[in-house]
């Protein structure tokens, strides 16, 4: 399970840490509360903080860092069941195939109009949201979301593998999230309870809070630096150092 804690490497702000927090820093917006940024009924009358977010969070802006590499390690080497994230930025995809992936809060890289539900790649838009234009939908002008799931919003239909995934799990990661939004929070507690929990985050969160389990283990502190410890304790450093290195050098190639 992963949340924005694994992307602040990467330059993205998660939402919540105060000062740094997406939460924190939206006064230029004039919102309510910070919240609103993901509510339809604001979204209807004042789209443009989220088209700001948008923007900024569009693909291709930010590189991975070595936490999703590290993920990306462990599916290499046939360990990983599933990878759920709670993050937008689509920087797991790096690597790790979509039949992999749970992008519980959906994703940047498609969008649907709000007027006749038709769905386009997020692509189709970037021209607009790059020149701060609303998006609209070709067909019949309504306004073009990004597919990314609103409060109040149902997860995408493949949030729903947790209830096949979560009792064939042997291990638990749990990476960079304050574990503070529902649904998602609760899949925490939904590995059997003889399963070890291993908590990277900078500091302890929900059930391993209010409700810790004796096999339990958290290592707090900076994400990057307990991943670097992880992989040194598996003997995986090399291989993690040739992967960071080829991955780059493709990006670099790419120009981005
Ligand atoms: P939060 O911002 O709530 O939590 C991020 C967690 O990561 C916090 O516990 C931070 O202390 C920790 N963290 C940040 N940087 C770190 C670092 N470098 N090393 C270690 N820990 C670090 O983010 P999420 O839990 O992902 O919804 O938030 C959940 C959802 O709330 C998001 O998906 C978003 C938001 O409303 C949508 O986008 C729809
Ligand atoms: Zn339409």
């Amino acid at each position: 399970m992963a949340g924005a804690g694994i992307s602040t490497p990467s330059g993205i702000p998660d939402f919540r840490s105060p000062g740094s927090g997406l939460y924190s820093n939206l006064q230029q917006y004039d919102l309510p509360y910070p919240e609103a940024i993901f509510e339809l009924t604001f979204f209807f009358h004042n789209p443009k903080p989220f088209f700001a977010l948008t923007k900024e969070l569009y693909p291709g802006r930010y590189r991975p860092n070595i936490t999703h590499y590290f993920l990306r390690l462990l599916h290499d080497k046939g360990l990983l069941l599933r990878l759920y994230t709670q993050n937008i930025d689509g920087l797991e995809r790096a690597g790790i195939p979509a039949s992999k992936l749970v992008e519980a809060h959906g994703t940047f890289a498609s969008a649907t109009c709000m007027v006749c539900r038709r769905s386009f790649p997020g692509e189709d838009f970037r021209a607009d949201v790059m020149a701060d234009r609303l998006p609209r939908c070709p067909v019949c002008t309504g306004v073009v979301k990004p597919d990314v799931v609103f409060f109040g919003e149902p997860l995408p239909e493949r949030f729903w593998l947790h209830t096949v995934d979560f009792p064939l799990a042997d291990l638990l990661l749990v990476l960079g999230t304050s574990l503070e939004v529902e649904p998602f929070a609760s899949l925490s507690e939904a590995v059997r309870s003889s399963v070890p929990r291993l908590l990277i985050n900078r500091d302890l969160v929900g059930p391993f809070v209010s409700c810790p389990r004796g096999r339990d283990v958290a290592q707090l502190g900076d994400v990057v630096g307990s991943v670097k410890r992880l992989v040194k304790l598996l003997g995986w450093m090399e291989e993690m150092q040739d992967l960071v290195q080829r991955e780059t050098e493709k990006l670099d190639a790419w120009g981005t």
